[in-house]
């Protein structure tokens, strides 16, 4: 959608009007509803919004890992035009590592406590490369030491409780590109850790996409990450993408007036003059009980009695600029 390719072939990854529901005894909650957006190779895709609204689940549909009882109900995930939501389960599980990578959202929990880093990252490759044994861990200790952790060969053999919060989100990057994938994606991949060891984090990130040339799905509720790592951003609310457009147009030319508020409610990144933090008026949506028309209404200041009678789709309002606001 955003940057340019030759005519004929299909973007890296293509996401399609992605519904999944979690059908529940008190109603159906539409955690992600009807999603699209393309990813060009080597772009750097950052997916923004409040906690709930949808972005881990997301994720997790692009992977085929939904928890139940949520499903996948409608939609297309194209990888290099071929849909992963057709594919057998056998073929899937080679997709995941070769075609898509995911760093997940709780890497203390996503980690085996009983096993060493080093095996685990070594499964992690045997499970989609027929290698021996002796050369999955050699491939654990180089990716040890690519990911920035020192003494490789030793710190393979520790278990996961042996390192920092830092060198174990290092582990599970190792893990997520250990079969070089095409998409990394990356959820929430530095909210767990303290500012320093954030900032080590990303530039490794950086690093580690310029070297491999992968495309990213970053995830965060951190404008400031996106605006230093990201090429384009989306910004969900209750469950759909109501902006998408480039970093820079986001920021200087916010359309939708959640990510106007969202822009507010964070401190200036120059800060010569660091506004107070103001948080958005009203309630993060219940995703049980939406309201009729566009779901931000309640909270949004330039409402008017039109906003009740359709949910806005997403549009392209601008040059490559898509919003969902009847407003705009
Ligand atoms: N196990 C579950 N059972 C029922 N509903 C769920 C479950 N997991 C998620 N949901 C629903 O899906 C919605 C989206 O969840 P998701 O985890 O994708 O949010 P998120 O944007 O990643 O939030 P956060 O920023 O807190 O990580 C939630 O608001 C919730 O209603
Ligand atoms: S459609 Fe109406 S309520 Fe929704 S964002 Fe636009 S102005 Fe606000
Ligand atoms: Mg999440």
């Amino acid at each position: 959608m955003i940057a340019a390719r030759p005519a004929a072939a299909p973007p890296l990854l293509e996401v399609r009007d992605l519904h999944t529901v979690f059908a529940l005894e008190e109603g159906a909650v539409r955690a992600v509803d009807g999603v699209s957006f393309a990813l060009e190779r080597g772009r750097v895709l950052g997916l923004v919004g409040e906690s709930g609204c949808g972005k881990t689940m997301t994720a997790l549909s692009l992977m085929r890992l939904v928890p139940p009882p949520g499903r996948i109900v409608d939609g297309q995930v194209r990888l290099e035009g071929r849909d992963l939501l057709r594919l057998p389960e056998r073929e899937m599980r080679a997709v995941r590592g070769a075609g898509l990578g995911m760093i997940f959202q709780e890497p203390m929990t996503s980690l085996n406590p009983v096993f060493t880093v080093g095996s685990q990252i070594a499964e992690a490759i045997r499970l989609h490369r027929r290698v021996s044994r002796r050369a999955a861990w050699a491939r654990a200790v180089e990716l040890l030491d690519e990911v920035g952790i020192p003494e490789p060969q030793r710190r393979a053999r520790e278990y996961p409780h042996r390192l920092s919060g830092g060198m174990r989100q290092r582990v599970m990057i190792a893990i997520a590109i250990s079969c070089e994938p095409q998409v990394l994606i990356a959820d929430e991949p530095t909210t767990a850790l303290d500012v320093t060891i954030q900032a080590e984090i990303l530039d490794l990130l950086r690093t580690l996409r310029e070297r491999h040339g992968m495309a990213v799905v970053l995830i965060t509720h951190d404008l400031g990450v996106v605006a230093e790592q990201a090429d384009e951003v989306a910004i969900m609310y209750a469950g759909r993408i109501v902006e998408h457009a480039s970093v820079l147009d986001v920021f200087e030319h916010p359309l939708h007036p959640y990510t106007q508020a969202l822009l507010r409610s964070m401190p200036s990144l120059g800060s010569e003059r660091r506004r107070r933090l103001e948080a958005i008026p009203g309630q993060v949506p219940d995703l049980l009980h939406l309201l009729s028309g566009c779901h931000f209404r309640d909270r949004c200041p330039k409402a008017i009695g039109a906003c009740a009678e359709q949910d806005p789709p997403l549009e392209e309002k601008e040059r490559q600029h898509a919003a969902a606001c009847i407003r705009v």
